[in-house]
């Protein structure tokens, strides 16, 4: 029951309405008797400034960030945490006392999914693409201490940005390449942040097949619809491990709530809730 008392968070896009975070969360408020409630809001790119002091004005007590205004709402914001502004991009912000603090949870809850399966300290990673998702990832992966970076981009001078942008502040030299560059027998850890496979284009070819893997490696897309893209497909086909994008989702939604609460819900709330609204 919504309250005189009951606390605002929510998440400002467009568009919004297919975001997965507003069941995700409100089961988890649910859950945990919370007062608070998780609600999508339309903002266009030219009202992000205002949307940004409204939030403020009516003590909101935190927002996710999604496409296209990760980037666009820095400016708003009073103070941006480190990987946030190592990446460039905010998808968590929280207000207290009138002050607006951004985050960036996507690529720790990414990491953390994939440290469910294997540790990625002095790992060799394969990172197909360049874009939003690319960026958060390859930031985290470097301060989680990986051994060796590759970047394979369908625009190669993309991933050749990224792979600067990392050196420049990590001191850290990923190699850049193209797509079809990519060899994969040393590999450890092989990531698809592009959105091949991805629906509604799920039949498209994977960008890498099972005769380019081998069984030791962990294959991860950060796709999660479909559940099972042909890559993981491929990869399952030879016996490598693979790990969807559910996870990510989970993991970067579940950090973002402990920012606002101080409070991590059980990750099965996320989860239940995550797998009724994909189904
Ligand atoms: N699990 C999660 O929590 C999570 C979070 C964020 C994103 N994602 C998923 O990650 C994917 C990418 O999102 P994003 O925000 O990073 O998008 P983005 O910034 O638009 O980047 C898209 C990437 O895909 C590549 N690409 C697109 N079409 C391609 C094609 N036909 N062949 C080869 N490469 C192609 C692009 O290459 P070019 O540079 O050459 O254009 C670019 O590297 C999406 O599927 C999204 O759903 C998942």
């Amino acid at each position: 029951m919504i309250t005189g008392k009951t606390q605002v968070v929510g998440i400002i896009g467009d568009p919004v309405e297919h975001s997965l975070s507003p069941p995700m969360h409100n089961a988890a408020f649910k859950h945990l008797k919370m007062d608070c409630v998780y609600v999508p809001f339309h903002v266009r790119e030219e009202n992000l400034g205002s949307a940004i002091e409204g939030a403020r004005s009516m003590e909101i007590k935190g927002l996710n960030v999604t496409i296209p205004h990760k980037t666009g709402v820095i400016p708003y914001l009073d103070e941006v945490d480190q990987a946030a502004q190592l990446i460039g991009a905010v998808n968590t912000i929280k207000f207290t006392e009138n002050r607006a603090k951004g985050y960036n949870t996507d690529g720790l809850g990414a990491v953390k999914a994939l440290e469910e399966i294997t540790p990625v300290k002095d790992k060799k990673v394969v990172l197909m693409g360049a874009g939003g998702a690319a960026r958060a990832l390859a930031f985290q992966l470097v301060l989680n201490r990986i051994s060796e970076l590759t970047i394979a981009n369908r625009t190669p001078q993309k991933a050749e940005e990224l792979a600067g942008d990392i050196h420049s502040k990590l001191k850290f030299s990923p190699e850049a390449i193209g797509l079809e560059e990519m060899e994969l027998s040393s590999t450890d850890i092989l990531i698809n942040t592009t959105s091949v496979g991805m629906y509604p284009h799920q039949d498209h070819p994977a960008l890498v097949r099972r005769e380019q893997m081998h069984p030791e490696m962990v294959v991860n897309d950060v796709i999660y619809n479909p559940l099972k893209t042909n890559l993981l497909k491929e990869a399952e086909s030879i016996g490598a491990e693979t790990l969807n994008g559910t996870k990510m989702l989970i993991y970067q939604g579940r950090e973002s709530f402990r920012i606002w609460t101080g409070v991590t819900p059980p990750v099965e709330v996320f989860e239940r809730s995550l797998m009724r609204t994909l189904r």
